[in-house]
């Protein structure tokens, strides 16, 4: 896999520790193998792709609480898409957000080829805006896009979140930067922790799993 594009590499586990996780943890299908192997091929930097620990645990939180409805905010390629809809029942939806004309059209093509149940619906655009246009309630919220953006997203889909539902944010220790931030995006995401932590209205754990990842559940 090429590395990364976006921040220092950090290692929150070490490496050996985190090999041997995954090779603990329970396979990829191979439609989630081909998305990895044809992203790499198509894009020049793949570390956005949250991975086999990252994915695991997604499906392992759909299946136990029984989630339906999912929200994705930053779809990629669509591996974590695809992922999660592989744990959900057959009336199961997941609605997936990307702005990237590029990562649309990865992601499009691959969720024509192995989405087979036609669980996911792509949103094109900003979701900084198209969240707002969303009606109903999701039982699980991945977020994932611009780190920056991770607060108005808690604060606009917590209101949209069920009682007993799931925000899964991604990428929570960015790099171990978060200890003393010292960047734009860094600070946003310490900011984010920050608040999460404070509201009263939540339980959360942030685990050190790969890149860090905080799970909010709605009191
Ligand atoms: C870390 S990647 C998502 C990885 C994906 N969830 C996975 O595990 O394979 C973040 C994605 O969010 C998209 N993104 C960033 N900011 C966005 C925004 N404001 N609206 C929609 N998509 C955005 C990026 O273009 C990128 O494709």
């Amino acid at each position: 896999m090429k590395k990364h594009s976006q921040k220092p590499i950090v290692h929150i586990t070490d490496p050996e520790i985190e090999r041997y996780a995954e090779g603990m943890t329970t396979p990829e299908s191979s439609a989630i193998q081909n998305i990895v192997d044809s992203s790499d091929r198509e894009l020049e930097y793949i570390d956005m792709l949250s991975g086999k620990l990252v994915g695991q645990l997604l499906k392992t939180l759909i299946r136990i609480s029984n989630a339906r409805r999912v929200l994705e905010i930053g779809s990629f390629t669509g591996y974590s898409a695809i992922t999660m809809a592989e744990a959900l029942g057959d009336d199961g939806e997941v609605i997936t957000i990307e702005y990237n004309e590029r990562h649309q059209q990865l992601s499009e093509a691959h969720f024509a080829k192995y989405d087979t149940k036609k669980k996911i619906r792509l949103l094109k655009g900003d979701a900084r805006k198209l969240v707002d246009k969303l009606e109903g309630t999701f039982d699980l919220v991945f977020l994932d896009a611009d780190k920056i953006s991770y607060s108005l997203y808690y604060d606009k889909v917590l209101p949209k979140l069920k009682q007993g539902g799931l925000i899964i944010a991604d990428n929570a220790l960015w790099g171990g930067t978060v200890l003393s931030p010292d960047d734009s995006k860094s600070q946003a995401i310490a900011a984010f922790n920050t608040k999460v932590a404070e509201d009263e209205r939540v339980e959360q754990v942030l685990l050190p799993v790969r890149d860090g990842i905080n799970i909010i559940r709605k009191k």
